[in-house]
């Protein structure tokens, strides 16, 4: 099975990503390679999947639908679900709907009337997931988009979602970390989307994202906030909302200074939205007894995560470089 070569040639076929093209092919080169024990179901899937015909894709949304002829729907859902959990999407397959986690058309529609058009854009799409984003990106017309992820369960629902299309769409997902991408100022338009908290280094993932960028480009964050005046952040003792890793959350005047900070201009806050269990909902597609936000709230006080803090806002910020 060819994980990503041939897409990844055709993909960096283009002056500005030939720059970088090289240091990815060996970086994802290397994150395919590793030792993980689900690796043989997670190929058998793509396999079946492979053998399968292609067909077309549309928006229908919340859905990004896939319609393929003369396909046996079942085996497909078999080998779909065999690459659970399935935390982005939705995806609508033959009309048999693919219900992720996240409702993610809901978080698109906040952002998209908000930011240049991608239209023929070079897109940088940062912590990406298995793409649901990178690939409503490109059905906007950019001319490229690059998702980058190091989690690899994704990277292998995107190759999923990828293999069941005819025409080649203009997006590629590679298991690459920020902070190993070759430097090079060559996107029109970048996004880190629930990625912020997640880093040790706040301040050195936005030079990092700022590095990425051509003058003038755009920068779109979207990442978890707290009530409170400027320099005020929390930084969750343990889990927040059951999540491991959440560094730090700041408030939105403390996010705005740290942009100020790395350099980026004309930040606005585009929008404040308090998580709901309509966007964030248990469903088949992440497992039996997987748990989602209503679990991750205090059962008696839903203005608090299970930990004790003020649940889930998110925001988002644009600026240009
Ligand atoms: C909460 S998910 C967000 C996914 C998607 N962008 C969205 O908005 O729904 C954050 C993702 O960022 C990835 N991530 C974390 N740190 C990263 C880094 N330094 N470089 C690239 N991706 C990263 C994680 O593996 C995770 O899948």
């Amino acid at each position: 099975m060819n994980l990503f070569l041939d897409d990844l040639l055709t993909f960096f076929d283009d002056f500005s990503l030939n720059k970088i093209s090289k240091k990815c092919l060996a970086i994802s080169n290397k994150a395919f390679q590793v030792n993980n024990g689900n690796i043989p179901k997670w190929s058998q899937a793509i396999d079946t999947i492979d053998a399968l015909p292609k067909g077309k894709v549309a928006l229908k949304q919340p859905y990004i639908s896939i319609n393929q002829d003369g396909i046996d729907s079942e085996l497909l859902m078999e080998a779909l679900h065999k690459l659970i959990p399935w935390r982005k999407g939705p995806f609508m397959i033959n009309g048999l709907a693919l219900e992720s986690e996240w409702d993610g058309d809901m978080k698109w529609q906040r952002i998209t009337k908000h930011i240049k058009p991608l239209e023929n854009k070079l897109v940088l799409d940062v912590g990406a997931g298995n793409g649901y984003f990178t690939i409503r990106m490109a059905m906007e017309g950019a001319k490229r988009v690059l998702g980058i992820e190091p989690f690899l369960l994704f990277n292998y629902q995107f190759r999923a979602i990828k293999s069941m299309i005819k025409s080649p769409l203009n997006a590629l997902l590679l298991p690459v970390k920020l902070e190993d991408m070759p430097k090079k100022p060559i996107f029109d338009t970048v996004f880190s989307m629930g990625v912020l908290y997640h880093q040790r280094d706040h301040m050195a993932h936005l030079s990092q994202l700022r590095e990425m960028m051509v003058p003038d480009a755009e920068l779109v964050i979207e990442t978890l906030v707290i009530e409170g005046p400027e320099d005020y952040i929390l930084v969750p003792k343990g889990r927040y909302a059951q999540m491991r890793n959440v560094y730090s959350i700041p408030s939105i005047k403390t996010l705005k200074s740290w942009l100020n900070d790395a350099n980026f201009n004309n930040a606005r806050v585009v929008d404040v939205s308090k998580t709901t269990t309509e966007e964030q909902r248990k469903t088949p597609w992440i497992g039996e007894n997987g748990a989602s936000l209503e679990d991750f709230l205090d059962p008696l006080d839903d203005s608090l995560t299970i930990e004790g803090y003020p649940a889930p806002v998110r925001t988002i910020v644009v600026c240009e470089r």
